[in-house]
């Protein structure tokens, strides 16, 4: 069995990276749904429907252990999916999102005024929010959708991303943890941490999943020993064009990027 990571579109291969960086050893499957991002701009339903569609491509491509790399379909869909979908559908895969082991990570240390940027699907959920409530009641946590930017990252705007990512901090007032909750933002998160004071610490995804995923194995052998260890990624996309193949051959040099048929 495989590790399938999936995302909306080519954000979450910063994900895969890092996972592949930590744990070089498995084999990886990709699987980006270019064809509809942005799913930060969709509905609820529309979120839950292609995210089962992508896990079940996913299962068929003999993957094990699947996260959710993306925020937005982590935030709509994986309680439905850890409780209702998977125990029926499969019951022997796991799936796993991005949004526990941010916040468990975000609660570390001395922190009392967290923001959160986001899709506004993420933000609507509220899910950051509850989360880190659980974890500590008296954290005051303020979420901001962020819908320009994915689009300018996608379109390689990045002045455009930069001077969008400007206007959004001003929406936070006196925070001492900012967390990038999107899939997209490490690609800015220098940008970020220019904007923010130095007190601010910026949580940003890419470098807490590889840890998290290495301590999930760890805690979990009955998974762990299910899984190959061929080294081997493939990355598939709902739909190829030449910016996708360009962003996937930055991110993984030499790359061979596969359409869904
Ligand atoms: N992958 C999405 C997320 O992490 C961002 C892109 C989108 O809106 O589809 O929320």
């Amino acid at each position: 069995m495989k590790i399938g990571v999936f995302d909306s579109g080519l954000g979450g291969l910063v994900i895969t990276r890092a996972f592949r960086e930590t744990l070089p050893e498995y084999d990886y499957v990709y699987y980006g749904d270019t064809a509809r991002l942005p799913y930060g701009e969709k509905t609820s339903g529309q979120i839950l429907s292609y995210t089962i569609e992508a896990i079940k491509y996913l299962i068929e491509q003999n993957c094990g252990l699947i996260i959710i790399a993306c925020n937005t379909a982590t935030s709509i869909t994986l309680r439905y999916l850890q409780q209702r979908f998977i125990p029926t559908f499969a019951p022997d895969i796991k799936v796993l999102g991005v949004v526990i082991p941010t916040v468990e990570e975000a609660a570390i240390g001395k922190t009392s005024r967290v923001g959160v940027l986001a899709t506004n699907a993420t933000v609507r959920s509220h899910i950051y929010q509850a989360e880190l409530q659980k974890i500590n009641p008296a954290l005051e946590v303020f979420e901001v959708a962020a819908p320009e930017l994915v689009p300018d990252i996608e379109s390689d705007n990045f002045a455009a991303a930069e001077a969008a990512a400007g206007e959004y901090i001003h929406a936070f007032d006196n925070i001492d943890s900012l967390i990038l909750g999107c899939t997209h933002y490490p690609l800015l998160k220098t940008t970020f941490r220019r904007l923010v004071s130095e007190r601010v610490r910026v949580i940003s995804q890419d470098e807490l999943m590889g840890a998290k995923l290495h301590d999930y194995l760890r805690r979990h052998i009955e998974i762990d020993i299910t899984l190959s260890r061929g080294g081997s990624l493939r990355v598939l996309v709902s739909r190829l064009n030449d910016r996708y193949r360009q962003v996937a051959g930055r991110l993984f040099p030499g790359i061979d990027i596969e359409e869904k048929p």
